[in-house]
């Protein structure tokens, strides 16, 4: 490590680090710059970003024609308050290319600065949508166990990692949780000729009707599971989720955070099972990361039913930086580059060649599951295939073994995760497949 490199890590100690823990904080690596997957340290060394950041640097980095839409819009006019009485013209571009672009009768856009506030925002605008329909009992969430919806307060306990939420008690009122279809291994409860999927469909029923579908205002899931492992459910749960809630009358939000925008082969992946969500939350990939932007997308009898709000029942929410003129600015160029590149589809070609490598390195003996969907992918590390037991301390050891191999994934539990930009070539995937090997093989 070079001199200057200690120096900018010492001064690193002057801010505080997300999800921190000093002891994981010790040595990070020091980026300078990026250019499509690759990151360069300032020590000089390359490495294969597999996790496109956090999950969301999808059209790869160094994008001339992001930075140039950030400098336009900023030279002309940064921002200006969105609240009410005035609005700028990229938020109403924005909004207006998003109408309907990820489902049908999803037509008005509230912004955020990012996903957590998405979550938090869909939650209070669920509870806002069943007081204006005279049901105000109706406030509870429910969501699953693995879930990972963001960090401010609410979507930490809609979250369901215990770590997450060990420091930050008492949990929050209104939040229950259930287990998760995980094809690989399932926590809940199954009766006999039952599928996961329905199994853990019918646990969503069963704690609508243990809580009182009058208490419960939404249900949310990741359509694919991204912190909590890159679970992939099976193909009959979100039919069946959807098919409950609208037999309760219970909102279903899906937190496509991670999922939006191309990343698993769809442009939204509750597409893949022909299902509709009543709020949608974004972010992350919305801009590439470019700039920081999410929002909430809500169906048209919800906008309706705030449209009639009487006078003392306005909706009181909203950020300073909802529909930033320069983060939407980033997000409609980006939206044009995914178009004319056709994520969608690159992510299910290239998303295929990925799975298809990393299943190769299932005959390490400590690699248990390896599944994914589109280009996000996870690779479960186990101390023993036959009793599937997660063998969180090897899969560390792997990333950073990986690390130096020139490879970033990310260790969530026992599981490395694989969530590259979608720009990537054929080639680079390979090279994520032949790096990820050397790790293991040095390991093995
Ligand atoms: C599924 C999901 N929801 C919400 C969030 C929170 O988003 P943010 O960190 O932008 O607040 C994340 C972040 O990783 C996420 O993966």
């Amino acid at each position: 490590m070079t001199d200057q490199t200690k120096t900018w890590i010492e001064k690193d100690k002057k801010q505080l680090h997300p999800t921190y823990h000093p002891k994981s904080h010790a040595n990070p690596l020091v980026i300078e710059r990026g250019e499509g997957v690759w990151l360069y340290t300032t020590d000089g060394q390359k490495i294969l970003d597999g996790m496109a950041g956090l999950w969301n640097v999808n059209a790869g980095y160094g994008r001339e024609e992001l930075a140039k839409a950030a400098y336009d819009q900023m030279k002309v006019m940064s921002f200006t308050s969105n609240f009410s009485g005035m609005t700028n013209l990229p938020s109403i571009q924005l909004a207006d290319k998003l109408a309907g672009f990820a489902y049908e009768g999803l037509n008005t856009t509230f912004f955020t600065s990012g996903g957590s506030e998405a979550n938090d925002s869909a939650f209070k605008t669920a509870r806002y949508y069943w007081k204006r329909k005279g049901k105000p009992g109706k406030y509870k969430v429910i969501a699953r166990k693995g879930a990972y919806h963001g960090i401010t307060l609410a979507a930490t306990f809609a979250t369901g990692l215990e770590k997450y939420h060990a420091m930050f008690g008492p949990a929050m009122d209104g939040f229950v949780h259930i287990p998760a279809p995980n094809p690989y291994r399932y926590d809940g409860q199954l009766k006999d000729g039952e599928t996961i999927g329905q199994a853990a469909a019918r646990e969503l029923e069963e704690a609508i009707l243990r809580e009182g579908a009058d208490t419960v205002a939404a249900f949310i899931a990741e359509p694919v599971m991204g912190v909590g492992g890159v679970i992939v459910p099976p193909a009959d749960y979100f039919p069946l989720v959807r098919a409950i809630c609208d037999k309760h009358e219970i909102l279903f939000i899906a937190d496509e955070v991670i999922t939006g925008f191309g990343r698993t082969g769809e442009w939204f992946a509750l597409k893949h099972w022909n299902v509709k969500p009543d709020i949608l939350c974004f972010a992350k990939a919305v801009t590439s990361g470019y700039a920081q932007l999410g929002g909430m997308q809500i169906s048209d009898e919800i906008r309706e039913t705030m449209e009639s709000a009487a006078d003392n029942e306005a909706y009181m929410h909203g950020y300073t930086y909802s529909g930033h003129a320069m983060a939407c600015a980033v997000g409609l160029k980006n939206l044009e580059i995914m178009e004319r590149e056709n994520y969608p589809a690159r992510a299910k070609e290239l998303g295929k060649r990925l799975l298809d490598g990393l299943k190769t390195l299932a005959e390490f003996p400590f690699v248990g599951d390896v599944r994914g969907l589109g280009l996000v992918c996870g690779v479960e590390i186990v101390s023993n295939k036959e009793s599937k037991t997660p063998d969180v301390a090897l899969a560390a050891k792997i990333f950073k073994a990986a690390e130096k191999h020139g490879l970033r994934s990310r260790p969530l539990g026992a599981t490395l995760a694989f969530s590259p930009p979608l720009s990537i070539t054929e080639d680079e995937v390979d090279e994520i497949v032949k790096r990820l090997g050397a790790a293991m093989d040095g390991i093995g």
